[in-house]
């Protein structure tokens, strides 16, 4: 008994939730969504982040419950407790989710990569089989392929190229396609955000998907920006991709600030926020803004950008930042 309701008292961790200032952001933009990564830990213990969560957002993406390195750990046995309670939660809250990520180069099982061409094909057509097929009609959209192309402009090299050729993007997009016929299937990338190499090669190859009939419904640009900010063609580059007749979206959007971070860096952070909003705003084919975290509590950025943080919009203590109300700007207008 005593053992319980220290459990108990140990789950619940975390800062509470604050008031926020204004409309939620679900509000703003709406009809179009405004979402975020989902910490699967977060989400599970802290009813501050919980709370927020529910209140500002319209739609999350799994950070990386629903990767395959998390899904099917070793070979058959799979683990879905961590995208299953997104998606009850999601449900709960009247949000949609994306589905994230069915093919990426990071964050496959080591069992995977080690496989035969011909096993390796089976492979991923069963992952994709299963993953989409378990949530029908609850995930609308899936990032179907994520960051397939290289910065200088080529495809990426990793072992599914190299094995199957890069016939395995339309491959995986029919059989997501097949796995549940209305959800929108996205290409997702990286660093593809201006005009140059990288988008141009992404925009050939969804060219020929499309012209090929390969079932890709979006384009997503993740937009993870530093004091850099949003490229001056970002525009222009979403224009092009929506006159090839597929919705795009910002999908990972977030501001890192090199540490210690000043005032001065706060403000320009939050007039970066603002445009990333605006830029999804006057595009009529951006069917929604993602931030990748919504508190610096949570944000990928200090593990994986070591002199870097403060990313998000919502400080340690869920206490908004400039970038809170200037965001909240951008998609309103
Ligand atoms: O789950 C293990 C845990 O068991 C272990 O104790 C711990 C020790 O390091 O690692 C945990 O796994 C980490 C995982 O995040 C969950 O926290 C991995 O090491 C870490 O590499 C992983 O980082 C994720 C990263 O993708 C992997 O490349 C980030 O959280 C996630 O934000 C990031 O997300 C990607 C998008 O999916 C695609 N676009 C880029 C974006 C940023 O890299």
């Amino acid at each position: 008994m005593l053992f319980s309701v220290i459990a108990a008292v140990q789950k619940r961790v975390g800062p509470d939730a604050k008031p926020l200032p204004g409309r939620a952001l679900r509000d703003v933009f709406a009809p179009r969504y405004v979402g975020t990564a989902v910490d699967a830990t977060a989400l599970d213990r802290e009813p501050g982040y919980r709370e927020v969560l529910a209140q500002q957002f319209s739609a999350v993406t799994p950070e990386n419950a629903m990767k395959w390195a998390v899904v099917e750990p070793s070979r058959g046995k799979r683990d879905w407790s961590g995208a299953d309670a997104l998606v009850t939660f999601a449900a709960r809250h009247d949000q949609r989710v994306r589905g994230h990520t069915l093919v990426w180069y990071a964050q496959n099982p080591s069992w995977v990569e080690s496989l035969p061409a011909d096993e390796l094909r089976d492979a991923l057509r069963e992952h994709i089989r299963l993953t989409v097929d378990r949530f029908r009609g609850r995930i609308r959209d899936w990032d179907v392929v994520n960051e397939a192309i290289s910065d200088d402009g080529g495809m990426r090299r990793w072992f599914m190229l190299d094995k199957l050729g890069a016939g395995y993007i339309a491959d995986a997009f029919n059989w997501a396609r097949d796995a549940d016929p209305d959800a929108r299937l996205w290409i997702n990338e990286i660093g593809a955000e201006s005009i140059g190499p990288k988008s141009d090669k992404l925009y050939d190859v969804v060219k020929r998907l499309v012209a090929d009939g390969v079932p890709v419904g979006g384009v997503g640009f993740q937009t993870h920006t530093n004091l850099d900010g949003i490229p001056p063609s970002f525009a222009e580059n979403l224009r092009r991709f929506a006159a090839l007749g597929v919705k795009v979206a910002i999908t990972e959007l977030d501001v890192a600030l090199p540490e210690p971070f000043t005032a001065a860096d706060e403000d320009r952070q939050a007039q970066i926020y603002e445009q990333a909003g605006k830029v999804c705003r006057e595009q009529p084919a951006c069917v929604g803004v993602t931030v990748w975290g919504f508190t610096d509590r949570h944000s990928w950025i200090p593990a994986n950008q070591p002199g870097n943080g403060d990313a998000t919009l919502l400080d340690g203590d869920l206490n908004p930042k400039p970038a809170f109300t200037a965001f909240q700007r951008g998609l309103r207008g």
